[in-house]
């Protein structure tokens, strides 16, 4: 396990889907044991737009189960819940005093989701990325694995941390200003329907998405359906044909082959051989993570276990920050 720690947090809403695996989480994992690591269940994130009370402790508990299946190893990985550690409410609320409104009115994502929110915007969608900036720098984390959509949101945290140590902890910093993980190249999963848009839980259509637990025939049925061309052939990278260079980059990343194998492989395939291999591919290739999903869903005190040991080593690290940030701020922070 290195020095360095990583931390990142996933919303449970919504299954993942081949995208955030092997766009992000299948590289964390690779990655793994290099660093200290931190995965969260962004649970408090969960309730910034209208949510489903019913269902958001197993959704929660699926996340995390997920992460297990996924290979994350507990040996330098901690695996916690959001909300199960008060210090992630409290330092947002203390960073909310020195966060500039108009810092938050202009984020992109938030401009974007209160469009679609009409006149139901919450004032916690608007303080998402305060609270996002909360969770990292509890952590004092060096990298937080990120995509294109979340790097404002990784500037923001760095331009509170550096304002926040610059205004009351000038002699001995509080906060580590974070650095992004950029994913490897080729990692980036598009929509199954439209092969220039990315693969997305927020698409209502369900089709352009294969999520982790889908069983093999609604594989099966989704590539099927996808969208294909008419041009003979397979290839990568004919800008013209985005949908071909998905479809392939999926089948290079869940065969494991390389760009070079996979090119001779199919450069003479027709879809209609190219689309069944492609769905075996899948199938097995999430099998073995839809296995293990299911062991640590039916041994729930497992997870509770898991859960449990990674709020103890997280609440330790996030209570040292926030003392610190409430000492810096001039509270008598009780002994
Ligand atoms: N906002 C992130 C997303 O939707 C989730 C998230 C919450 C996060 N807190 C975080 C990611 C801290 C990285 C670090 O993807």
């Amino acid at each position: 396990m290195g020095n360095q720690r990583v931390l990142s947090l996933v919303q449970p809403t919504g299954n993942l889907h081949l995208g955030n695996y092997l766009g992000a989480i299948r590289n964390w994992v690779e990655g793994q044991n290099q660093y200290e690591n931190f995965f969260g269940v962004a649970d408090l994130h969960a309730i910034t737009v209208p949510h489903n009370p019913a269902t958001l402790a197993a959704d929660t508990y699926a996340i995390a189960a997920l992460y297990l299946a996924c290979g994350m190893n507990l040996e330098c990985t901690s695996i916690f819940v959001q909300s199960h550690i008060s210090a992630h409410s409290e330092l947002t609320w203390l960073l909310n005093c020195i966060t500039p409104l108009n810092w938050l009115e202009d984020m992109i994502q938030f401009k974007e989701k209160a469009v679609k929110q009409g006149e139901n915007v919450s004032t916690g969608l608007l303080d998402y990325p305060v609270l996002m900036a909360a969770d990292i720098l509890l952590y004092q984390a060096d990298k937080v694995p990120v995509g294109e959509d979340q790097k404002q949101h990784l500037e923001l945290t760095r331009d509170l941390a550096a304002r926040f140590n610059h205004q009351f902890a000038r002699k001995q910093p509080v906060f580590k200003l974070p650095e992004p993980l950029i994913r490897a190249e080729g990692a980036r999963v598009m929509s199954l329907t439209d092969g220039t848009k990315k693969m997305s839980k927020s698409d209502p259509a369900e089709g352009s998405r294969i999520n982790l637990l889908d069983p093999p025939d609604a594989i099966a049925k989704k590539i099927k359906r996808c969208k294909t061309d008419l041009f003979e052939g397979l290839e990568f990278d004919n800008s013209e044909r985005p949908e071909c260079h998905n479809l392939l980059t999926l089948y290079m990343l869940l065969s494991g082959k390389t760009k070079a194998e996979v090119t001779a492989e199919c450069a003479q395939m027709r879809w209609s051989q190219f689309k069944p291999l492609l769905t075996e591919t899948t199938i097995n290739a999430l099998k073995p993570i839809q296995d293990k999903y299911r062991a640590v869903m039916d041994d729930k005190g497992y997870l509770e276990s898991v859960l449990r040991q990674g709020r103890e080593k997280a609440q330790a690290i996030a209570d040292r920050t926030l003392s610190q940030a409430k000492a810096a701020l001039g509270y008598s922070v009780p002994l």
